[in-house]
């Protein structure tokens, strides 16, 4: 029986590649969005029994709740989790409407923290160890004119990672951070021409990230190789931050 790594967000972009990935790899994937997608179909008409969609919202506690014991019913405690899903709102914290502050919270950070809360009851439940991985982001860490709140969630769920690494480490279950730098998916796409050269400009390695540049360290993280490597948070930016 394969391991089973929950992902969110894997209707597209990293969550998608990191489905990919991972059903190459040999793993059962389950994973959630709001909507399928357009990608997702043919890999479970490729993989119908190590590929579990269920739609779900993050941001609303039954909602992944009910994902996540689907995928259990399905194929048992999880291995690993992603957390992966997330959005972004880009405007200055002062015009920023409320509703898109509360909407980012309660899907970055509280939606992750549910969903991991979730997952590790599971994961506790059986022997064997564990692994969470929290996908956050460069800008939790050095910031960016626009995205003072979403900076907040991920800067969140670094802390989230540390707190939880030692919570859960005696039991053998990791928990660490992958935070990447300016990807090339949808989610970057409100980026202007002029913000897409600076950030090539500033760039030691000259280009933007892609979900493949990401996804073979959540493949190693995922691993026995990565036993004794928690608490961390790793940082893919083609050395924009260095
Ligand atoms: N792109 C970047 O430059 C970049 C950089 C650093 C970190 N990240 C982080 O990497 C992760 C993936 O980003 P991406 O660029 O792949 O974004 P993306 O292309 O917009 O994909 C986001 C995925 O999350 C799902 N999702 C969003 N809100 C959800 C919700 N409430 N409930 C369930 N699923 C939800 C989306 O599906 P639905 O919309 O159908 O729900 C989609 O599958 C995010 O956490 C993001 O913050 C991205």
């Amino acid at each position: 029986m394969s391991r089973l790594i929950i992902v969110t967000g894997g209707s597209r972009g990293l969550g998608l590649a990191i489905t990919r990935a991972l059903l190459e790899a040999g793993y059962s994937v389950a994973t959630c969005s709001r909507s399928q997608g357009e990608a997702l179909p043919a890999m479970m008409e490729a993989c119908p029994d190590r590929l579990f969609w269920q739609e779900a919202d993050i941001g609303n506690a039954a909602s992944s709740q009910a994902f996540i014991d689907a995928a259990v019913r399905r194929f048992g405690a999880p291995w690993g989790l992603v957390n992966n899903a997330g959005i972004a709102r880009e405007g200055i914290l002062a015009t920023l409407p409320l509703v898109e502050v509360d909407l980012l919270i309660q899907t970055n950070l509280s939606g992750a923290i549910q969903v991991a809360r979730a997952v590790l009851r599971h994961m506790l439940s059986r022997p064997g160890g564990g692994r969470i991985i929290n996908i956050s982001s460069i800008i939790g860490q050095r910031g960016y004119t626009g995205l003072a709140a979403y900076a907040a969630t991920k800067a969140g769920l670094d802390g989230l990672t540390r707190a939880l690494a030692r919570e859960v480490g005696r039991r053998q279950i990791t928990v660490n951070s992958v935070a990447p730098g300016y990807l090339d998916t949808e989610m970057s796409g409100t980026l202007s021409g002029g913000q897409r050269d600076q950030i090539v400009r500033r760039t030691p390695l000259g280009r933007l990230g892609t979900a493949d540049d990401v996804v073979p360290s959540i493949l190693f993280l995922l691993g026995d190789g990565a036993r004794f490597i928690t608490g961390q948070t790793l940082t893919i930016d083609g050395g924009i931050t260095c």
